[in-house]
């Protein structure tokens, strides 16, 4: 088997997915992902686009504006219609699996080099548009448990999270957001793509939009669940609306060494795992207890942790339950803060959370040798994949 090294990753900013309010509410998501894609070549100019073997791209809602959005951003960029394009869908996990998808490729032998990516704008493309639930699944789940708050609920329920420990999750997942934003860290990251203000001002989009910096623990006492009658998941401690895209360059070993390129880790497996889609936010635990067990690992070992912020209640219980720790601040979880703060657009979130990663192993946590990432998705999918410091 060939080994897959990361090469590099860039992203959007995440915005507010808001059709007055979102910094790209006038900008269409194949046009942010193809701004990452020109921003990648560009930044990797021994790579040309005609040396892809393919590019698969996750989105979690592949309908109207995002139906084979994979090809569209592709050709819409200029690219060669000769370089295969791969829509990936697996919720929330999307841009994930998309990152596996080529990972495997690589390490099997089928090419060299291949861009992995995901996208969404929650805006132009709402959670469940389109979407016809059919009767037989009806027979077996309820309505009202499927939404995602209602999920969330049910786990801070059952998983006896509770409210104030959720609060300040966000209230660090913010802090570190805001240090890290102010430190210039996501710089690396973010490739900066004109969008407006709430105001419409033109202006380059180079921050993540929802990071509060004003976050209070006061402030986020006196909010209502929207999910739910007397509930304890409100949009404080729920990962907000959000548009974004990301993209990876990932390559054999071999191709990066003759190409005399750089990279600092490597994937070495990736594990899916499917639970109860009533509590999809606790899939990661199975995910990750199946990833270290297949590589004879245990949480101890994992130096850096990346865990998508769906929801406050799904995201403690995975990191108690996975004995990592058991309140936040997190030492070497969401070292940058997470999705509660950055945003989470859906199908992009799986790929997001795998450069932040590789950015945190690269500069704060240069010793570790093993991280994680790790996100659950809609409808009880999970996906977590383990990747190694290259010496
Ligand atoms: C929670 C949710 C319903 C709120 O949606 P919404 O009502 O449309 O509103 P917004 O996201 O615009 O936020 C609501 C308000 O709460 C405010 N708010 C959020 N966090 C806050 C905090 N920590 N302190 C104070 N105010 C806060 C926002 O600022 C906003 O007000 P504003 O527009 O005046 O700025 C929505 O974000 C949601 O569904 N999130 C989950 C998404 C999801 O399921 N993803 C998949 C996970 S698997």
């Amino acid at each position: 088997m060939r080994e897959c090294v990361l090469v590099d990753g860039v992203r959007s900013a995440n915005a507010r997915a808001h059709k007055e309010k979102g910094w790209f509410r006038n900008v269409r998501p194949e046009i942010v992902m193809m701004k990452v894609y020109d921003e990648l070549f560009k930044r990797n100019p021994k790579v040309k686009p005609e040396d892809i073997e393919a590019v698969f791209c996750g989105t979690a809602n592949q309908t109207g504006m995002q139906n084979d959005i994979a090809r569209i951003a592709w050709l819409a960029g200029g690219y060669p219609e000769e370089v295969a394009t791969n829509g990936i869908q697996q919720q929330c996990c999307s841009g994930m699996a998309a990152t596996e998808h080529a990972a495997h490729a690589i390490m099997c032998g089928d090419g060299d080099i291949y861009i992995a990516s995901g996208v969404e704008d929650m805006q132009k493309v709402p959670m469940m548009f389109g979407m016809d639930i059919g009767p037989k699944i009806l027979e077996r789940y309820s309505m009202e448990e499927i939404p995602m708050g209602a999920t969330a609920e049910k786990v801070a329920d059952l998983w006896k999270v509770d409210r104030k420990d959720m609060e300040t999750m966000a209230y660090w997942s913010n802090k570190k957001a805001a240090e890290a934003r102010d430190a210039g860290k996501f710089k690396d990251e973010i490739v900066p793509i004109e969008g407006e203000k709430e105001d419409g001002t033109k202006f380059m989009v180079e921050s993540d939009q929802w990071i509060r910096d004003d976050v209070s623990m006061e402030q986020m006492a006196t909010m209502k669940s929207p999910f739910k009658e007397g509930g304890v998941v409100t949009a404080a401690v729920s990962s907000p609306l959000t548009a974004g895209a990301c993209a990876l360059l990932l390559m054999s070993r071999e191709k990066a060494d003759e190409l005399g390129l750089d990279y600092h880790i490597k994937f070495i497996g990736g594990a899916m795992a499917g639970c109860d889609p009533t509590v999809m936010g606790v899939g990661p635990i199975y995910a990750a207890q199946k990833l270290l067990k297949r590589y004879g690992l245990t949480a101890k070992d994992i130096g850096v942790w990346e865990l998508n912020e769906a929801f406050g209640s799904q995201s403690l219980a995975v990191i108690r339950e996975l004995g990592i720790a058991q309140n936040a601040p997190f030492n070497n979880v969401n070292v940058w803060g997470g999705a509660l703060a950055l945003g989470h657009p859906l199908g992009e979130s799986g790929a997001r959370i795998i450069v932040t990663l590789n950015s945190i192993m690269k500069t704060d946590f240069k010793d570790a040798k093993y991280g994680v990432a790790m996100l659950c998705g809609g409808f009880g999918n999970a996906n977590a994949s383990l990747w190694e410091k290259v010496d």
